[in-house]
């Protein structure tokens, strides 16, 4: 169902994104590592699980969003869930995946019920590596690649006992049917987190293939919630379809979660609009907020307050400027636009900033400050 509010695992529950989804398949059949862009509720991980059921390899998913402090146990817990999904997951090769895994040092695996336990101290502790070298073996082992995804990669930067760089490039050049799947939903700081522009990087000049996701043009938004609509059977009237497709622009998890509240309360669709964006409006605030409250600066308060509406680099530095009654130096400016480049909260087109989703444009405005 096009509609249904979960990560779609199956293509015929995915709108379109047939050129992004062979584009990403492509990538992980291929090159070693393959990462996947694009803001919040795009449909990275749909498109992610999608991909992985139809190419039939063994992989290994890893939802690695953690609290902002992660300890050892954290990560071990990560890494514990996800191998217990591998290895249910795996009937035919249950047993040799098991038998493979279990020489991992700090790994130990009791079958039924199913538990994997990582011991993070100690001697016989726990190495990432390790269990990549166990991964490749198995690939190896059956002449097939073997992918490992880390949903929402950037948020690794926390792990900071890791160099995932790198356990990468080691990855990259040692393990041969190991293929890596990288999402981000903060683009720039997935790219510092694999670092692959300095030249200091060990990844540095290696192919990296990437893959986006985008927003739907507003002929894909109607067209998507006619066909969802369609598909459930529920006639609504053609301008509340117009009126949702404008305002959450073309972020397919603000459209699907509207259809969804159509379709289980039909006669309050148009409704739904309201309620969906009041949902939308508040979990942007509760973003922008955690953003806000992690950095020092008043100044991006200012600035995203002035990026409700699209301004050029000029125009928001003289406003920032008049409102603090100080001239501010270009570098200091810059790295605070970066920054929200960075976090992909504000886009940049034809010289101009604007906060890049219209949700969030709203979000901004309801904020204090
Ligand atoms: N191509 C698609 N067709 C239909 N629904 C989708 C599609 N992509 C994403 N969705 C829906 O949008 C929401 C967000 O998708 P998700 O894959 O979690 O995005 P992301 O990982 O980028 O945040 C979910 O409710 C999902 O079911
Ligand atoms: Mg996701």
């Amino acid at each position: 169902m096009l509609f249904d509010v979960r990560p779609k695992e199956r293509r015929s529950d995915l709108y379109d994104f047939e050129r992004e989804l062979e584009e990403l398949k492509r990538g992980l059949e291929r090159t070693p590592i393959t990462l996947l862009i694009g803001v919040r509720r795009t449909g990275k991980t749909s498109l992610l699980k999608v991909a992985l059921s139809e190419l039939g390899y063994p992989y290994v998913y890893l939802d690695t969003r953690v609290s902002t402090n992660p300890t050892y146990r954290d990560f071990a817990n990560i890494v514990k869930y996800s191998l217990e999904d591998f290895i249910a997951r795996s009937t035919p090769l249950r047993r040799k995946i098991v038998e493979r895994l279990r020489r991992v040092s700090g790994i130990s695996i009791s079958i039924s019920p199913l538990s994997v336990n990582i011991s993070w101290r100690g001697d016989k502790r726990f190495e990432l590596l390790e269990l990549f070298n166990a991964l490749n073996k198995i690939g190896s082992d059956i002449g097939e690649p073997v992918i490992i995804a880390f949903d929402e990669a950037q948020e690794l930067r926390r792990i900071t006992w890791i160099d995932f760089t790198r356990v990468f490039a080691y990855i990259y050049d040692n393990l041969e049917y190991i293929r890596l799947a990288l999402t981000g939903s903060e683009i720039g700081l997935l790219y510092r987190f694999i670092n692959v522009n300095s030249g200091e990087s060990p990844l540095y000049g290696r192919y990296i293939h990437v893959v986006s996701t985008r927003r739907l043009s507003l002929e894909e938004s109607l067209d998507f919630l006619e066909k969802g609509f369609r598909e459930v059977g529920v006639i609504v009237p053609r301008h509340v379809i117009e009126a949702a497709a404008s305002v959450f622009g073309g972020i397919i998890g603000w459209l699907t979660l509207f259809g969804y509240n159509c379709y289980m309360n039909i006669n309050t669709c148009s409704e739904s609009i309201e309620k969906v964006i009041k949902i939308a409006v508040e979990t942007a605030k509760r973003e922008v907020e955690n953003f806000l409250k992690t950095r020092r600066s008043e100044r991006y308060r200012v600035i995203l307050k002035l990026l409700t509406i699209e301004r050029s680099w000029s125009e928001i530095k003289n406003r920032l400027e008049d409102i603090e009654g100080r001239t501010i130096n270009d570098k200091t400016f810059n790295e605070l636009l970066t920054t929200l480049l960075n976090l992909s909260i504000i886009e940049k087109t034809n010289n101009k900033y604007i906060i890049a989703d219209p949700i969030t444009r709203k979000a901004v405005e309801e904020l204090v400050g």
